[in-house]
């Protein structure tokens, strides 16, 4: 959409985004003020957001961990730091998506993709290997009674199913690598699970060490 920018999150934008949230995930409790703070606290580099001229309208928010740490098996909540991101890691090499959203009315018209298109920035600038994120599978509850998360992701990979989130990754140039089980469980559409999605930087030199400069240009 031409009047859409990405831009790093400001503490003004708090409240906004409490709002946002409240309203992309009705049944779940969204993230408190304080939690927002913290994670500009911790790393305000990793903090994005989208607006138009109505506001904000989505938000992208990441943290950096030492991927070998959680890779056999980790909740949202284990490796958020139930939010607070209180496990980001600046030496690490991976960054890690901890949330994605766009207002439901502003879908569909690539502010998802200006918002991955600011991770992908991100990654590059900071010298890391690749981004990784657990990502919803909100179409899952209507086969849950015949598939497993992992047959229904798969045959969202092969093309036979669509699902809003996975098939929007898969077109942002991110691998499937898997189904993590009970990785939120308050995400009744998902039945809880999630699909682990990678991108890999083409960019990331091995010889060179995890940059986090103060200011990113998007
Ligand atoms: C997943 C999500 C963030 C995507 O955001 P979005 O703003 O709709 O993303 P985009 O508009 O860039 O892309 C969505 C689709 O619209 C298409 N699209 C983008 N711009 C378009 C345009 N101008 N005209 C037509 N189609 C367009 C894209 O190709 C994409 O299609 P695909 O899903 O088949 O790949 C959004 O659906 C969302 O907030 N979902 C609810 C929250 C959620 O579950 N988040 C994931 C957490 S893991």
């Amino acid at each position: 959409m031409p009047n859409t920018r990405v831009r790093h999150t400001r503490p003004e934008d708090i409240p906004a985004l409490i709002k946002l949230q409240a309203r992309v995930y009705p049944a779940i409790p969204p993230w408190g003020r304080r939690k927002l703070a913290e994670q500009l606290d911790v790393f305000p580099q990793g903090q994005l957001v989208a607006e138009n001229e109505d506001g904000l309208i989505g938000c992208a928010s990441s943290l950096i961990v030492l991927w070998d740490d959680w890779a056999d098996s980790h909740t949202w909540k284990e490796i958020t730091g139930a939010g607070t991101f209180e496990n980001h890691t600046p030496t690490g090499r991976t960054l890690y998506g901890a949330e994605v959203f766009v207002a439901p009315e502003a879908r569909g018209t690539g502010a998802g993709h200006l918002l991955y298109e600011g991770r992908r920035t991100l990654c590059r600038a900071m010298n890391l290997k690749r981004i990784i994120a657990c990502g919803r599978l909100p179409g899952y509850h209507v086969h849950a009674a015949t598939l497993t998360p992992q047959s229904y992701a798969q045959k969202v990979v092969w093309g036979d199913l669509k699902d809003s989130v996975l098939n929007f990754q898969l077109h942002e140039g991110f691998d499937f690598c898997g189904v993590l089980e009970d990785y939120l469980p308050e995400d009744k559409e998902s039945c809880g699970h999630a699909s682990i999605i990678v991108w890999l930087n083409p960019d990331y030199d091995p010889d060179q060490p995890t940059i986090i400069p103060k200011e990113i240009p998007l």
